[in-house]
């Protein structure tokens, strides 16, 4: 089949995320166990040359984005390889696909001038806290300086916007708001607050600790005038601007990922490949699309793997059902889903 990615409700999919990897260097309480997951066995995670594949043909197909994700991207021992294959895919515009990534940062300053030479073009960074023993609570891990370090070192490579992502947590960080917002303009950065969603892996979410959009922007108006910035296409993240401007020139904004309490599932661009080479049609989605035998199989042409893609879309839900009492989790974890 040839055609842009459309789904049953008018959305062409344009943007891929792809999932290298379920382990991470951190255990941050919301996503995982402290003694970590079962992990997913090696023999099923996608090769190289498989993820260039998939990426290649959904490319032919349309799209124009891909975003690396874990787990932890850059616990991947072939992730500068990786970058590089996906950074020579060509879209139907011909242009190179915009290649970005999110990360924990940690062993971001060492890797990042290589990731850079590949042609990693963005960073999105995860931090949500900047006090010290805080971090170590939440992520488990007293990882802190690496992160700030990973912050610093892109700041300095030049790759913009650099974003940071903070899930807004209740009793854990919803005090910091501010300065987090201060310390990501200190660092060229655009910070997002995120509403937490329920896709922890102890299925423990409620409504109570979820930090509302409406509580976020609270929180800022009593340090700053914001102002709705418009364009947001189908983006996640709602954004404003401080009244500020950055060094060159750009005005400073805060962003809100409000996937609870103002989803944004009717301008939904996005598919998902899982590191064991599934793919899914949303973040909450209970069934998956298995490229594995088609990818280890007799015929993994182009047009094999294009079916999948295109059925993936097709049985794509108008949006998710967080509301519903109904709402069941899905079975996979975030570590495994890649946000
Ligand atoms: P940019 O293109 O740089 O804005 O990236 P992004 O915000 O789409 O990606 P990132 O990986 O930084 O994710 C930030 C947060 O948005 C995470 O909590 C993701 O789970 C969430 N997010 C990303 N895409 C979607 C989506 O399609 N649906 C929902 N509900 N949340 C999403
Ligand atoms: N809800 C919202 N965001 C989450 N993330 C991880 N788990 C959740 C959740 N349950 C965030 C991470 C990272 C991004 C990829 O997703 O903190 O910034
Ligand atoms: Fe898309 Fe699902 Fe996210 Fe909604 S919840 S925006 S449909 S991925």
């Amino acid at each position: 089949t040839t055609g842009p990615l459309l789904d049953g409700f008018g959305r062409v999919h344009r943007d891929l995320r792809i999932s290298l990897t379920d382990r991470c260097s951190l255990r941050c309480t919301y996503c995982m166990p402290e003694q970590g997951m079962e992990w997913l066995a090696r023999s099923s995670i996608l090769t190289l040359d498989e993820i260039e594949h998939v990426a290649r043909v959904a490319a032919a197909a349309g799209i124009t984005t891909l975003r690396l994700t874990g787990g932890e991207p850059l616990l991947r021992p072939d992730i500068v390889e990786v970058v590089r294959r996906l950074g020579r895919i060509v879209g139907i515009d011909g242009e190179p696909l915009e290649l970005t990534m999110t990360t924990n940062g940690i062993r971001l300053e060492e890797m990042l001038p290589d990731l850079v030479d590949a042609g990693l073009r963005r960073l999105n960074i995860s931090i949500d806290t900047i006090d010290r023993e805080r971090f170590r609570a939440l992520t488990r891990r007293d990882r802190l300086d690496d992160v700030l370090a990973g912050i610093r070192a892109a700041q300095a490579s030049g790759l913009r916007p650099l974003k940071l992502n903070a899930v807004a947590m209740r009793g854990v960080n919803d005090h910091e708001i501010v300065e987090l917002v201060e310390f990501a303009i200190a660092h060229d950065a655009q910070l997002r607050f995120i509403e937490q969603m329920p896709l922890d892996a102890g299925h423990t979410w409620d409504r109570t600790t979820m930090v509302t959009r409406e509580e976020i922007l609270a929180a800022l108006e009593e340090r700053w005038t914001l102002t709705p910035v418009l364009g947001r296409g189908g983006a996640p993240a709602e954004r404003w601007t401080l009244g500020s401007t950055a060094s060159d020139g750009e005005p400073h904004t805060v962003g809100v990922i409000a996937s609870v309490t103002a989803p944004f599932c009717g301008d939904c661009d996005r598919l998902r490949l899982t590191a064991d080479g599934q793919l899914r049609n949303c973040l909450f989605s209970t069934s998956e699309y298995d490229l594995l035998p088609v990818l280890r199989g007799d015929d993994a042409s182009d047009a094999a793997i294009d079916r999948v893609l295109r059925a993936c879309i097709r049985g794509k839900l108008p949006g998710h059902a967080i509301d519903d009492p109904s709402f069941l989790q899905p079975s996979r974890g975030m570590n495994a889903i890649g946000g």
